[in-house]
């Protein structure tokens, strides 16, 4: 079925994406206001687009009235945050800092969440996350009600017991446990369901070739 975006409601768009780009990572977003009182939010328009510089992005929406959300108003102030991503262990602590607190609560006490500081950012990251992204602010690009908030990547924390070989960057991924988004509001995918597909080269592609 063709759905012309021209001819419906944006707000169809927008439920035409989130069913099929999926499963989604989510950026677990710590930002601080001017007075330090702590945000974290979770986003699922989230992922990585460029390794060098390393860089983020988030696409961060307005709240119905049509003011920003907290974490962005709190990036765009502080021009710092920290990215961190969710595994299965932490998903019902996510879901408690997507609830539109007041901007003065403090999402992190309300999910029984710990920090830890951070190293070359102001906001800490979440302690029982097994993955963070200390953040600097690079551009925020602006998408009709949406921005795209552009992170230069300063620091990555990942748990220990995830590391294979620090030196080499070795990572097991599977052992962070990490989780997606999926369709509705309230659907998310396990990464465990995995099946592994080697990249060929040109001669794996002939040899494998039976005649036409
Ligand atoms: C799993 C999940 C993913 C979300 N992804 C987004 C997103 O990509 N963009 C967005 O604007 N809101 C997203 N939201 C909603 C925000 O988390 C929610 O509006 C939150 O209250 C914003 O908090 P803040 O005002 O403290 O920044 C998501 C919510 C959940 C539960």
């Amino acid at each position: 079925m063709l759905f012309d975006l021209a001819t419906i409601d944006p707000s169809l768009g927008y439920k035409l994406l989130v069913s099929t780009v999926t499963p989604r990572p989510i950026a677990w977003v710590v930002s601080q206001d001017g007075c330090g009182v702590l945000n974290a939010a979770p986003f699922s328009f989230f992922n990585a687009f460029s390794p060098d510089p390393p860089v983020v992005g988030i696409g961060v929406g307005r709240r119905q009235a049509g003011a920003a959300k907290d974490t962005r108003a709190n990036i765009a102030e502080s021009g710092e945050f920290v990215v961190n991503l969710v595994s299965e262990a932490t998903a019902k602590a996510m879901n408690v800092t997507a609830i539109d607190f007041d901007p003065r609560t403090d999402e992190l006490a309300e999910a029984r969440l710990t920090t830890v500081p951070s190293v070359k950012v102001k906001p800490p990251r979440i302690a029982e996350s097994p993955v963070a992204f200390e953040c600097s602010l690079m551009q925020i690009v602006e998408l009709g009600s949406y921005g795209l908030v552009l992170g230069r990547v300063l620091a990555i924390h990942i748990r220990d017991e995830a590391v294979i070989d620090p030196v080499k960057c070795y990572v097991n991924t599977p052992a962070l446990g990490l989780i997606g988004r999926m369709h509705g509001s309230g659907w998310y995918a396990r990464t465990t369901d995995l099946f592994e597909m080697p990249r060929l080269t040109v001669k794996d592609w002939a040899a494998d070739q039976t005649p036409r």
